[in-house]
């Protein structure tokens, strides 16, 4: 068993497909994966499953792999906690999570705006501008960029995890730029597809980044590297020359607006 947690999981699932059923019971999709060449065992440690559901997945990969023997799980070492509920963050890495309820209440809200959809009103028109001017400098300028600029340097740019981070903020932003390009040409159909792609994206990538990530990343920096990121993170704030605040009244105003229209 030991000769597999060491193995890459593309390769285990192209010689166990079955592997693939089994981890995507866990909720662990390496399948669609783009970049794909983490180890079983690193698998296993940053998906934090409580202990009995980790020994429970090793045990049915176990009888795949190893159809005819008995086979003694090991237990992987891990260093994060594994209820999401508890996990405790640094105070930089808790300044993420809480830019990410912002940008979780604009994507809730794209469902109500793809319904809404109008392209042929000043006001449709604008709220579609407004909402792609959401992502771009809150979402993006300064969320993201506090995450790629600052917090993803002190890690090993060639880790899988992170390469798989930086795919998803590529992808966030094609899709932003082919809303403005749809909204243009009032195509509907483009502009809906395309915000809900986003939003779909982002609530899988937050999910990533709140439960996995940040507590992986939170264990493997150090006290001073933490300061250090507190220090970068509030000196970035402090230069980003607008203020958030106007985003979350824009949140406000339309998780209203659309309340109203409800009543
Ligand atoms: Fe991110
Ligand atoms: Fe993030």
């Amino acid at each position: 068993m030991e000769d597999y947690l060491n193995k890459g999981i593309k390769e285990i699932i192209d010689q166990f497909p079955e592997v693939e059923n089994i981890l995507n019971e866990y909720d662990i999709g390496c399948a669609p994966c783009s970049v794909g060449t983490c180890l079983l065992k690193d698998i296993v440690e940053i998906h934090i499953l409580p202990a009995d559901k980790e020994q429970e997945l090793l045990g049915k990969i176990a009888k795949t792999l190893y159809p005819d023997r008995e086979i003694k799980i090991p237990r992987i070492e891990r260093k994060i906690e594994t209820e999401p509920k508890k996990i405790k963050y640094s105070l930089p890495m808790k300044g993420l999570v809480d830019e990410h309820v912002l940008i979780k209440r604009l994507v809730a809200l794209i469902p109500e705006v793809v319904a809404n959809l109008d392209v042929d009103s000043e006001e449709g028109r604008q709220l579609i501008l407004d909402a792609v001017d959401f992502i771009r400098f809150y979402a993006d300028k300064y969320h993201h960029a506090k995450e790629e600029e600052i917090l993803f340097k002190y890690f090993d740019e060639n880790l899988d995890i992170l390469k798989v981070m930086h795919e998803d903020h590529t992808q966030a932003r094609n899709h932003v730029k082919a809303v403005l390009e749809a909204l243009g040409r009032k195509d509907k159909a483009a502009i809906s597809k395309h915000l809900t792609a986003y939003g779909e994206l982002l609530n899988e990538h937050i999910k990533k980044e709140d439960e996995i990530l940040y507590p992986w990343m939170d264990k493997n920096l150090s006290i001073t590297q933490i300061g250090d990121l507190f220090s970068k993170f509030k000196e970035t704030d402090e230069k980003i020359g607008y203020s958030p605040s106007k985003y979350e009244e824009f949140i406000n105003k339309i998780e209203e607006k659309f309340k109203q229209k409800e009543v």
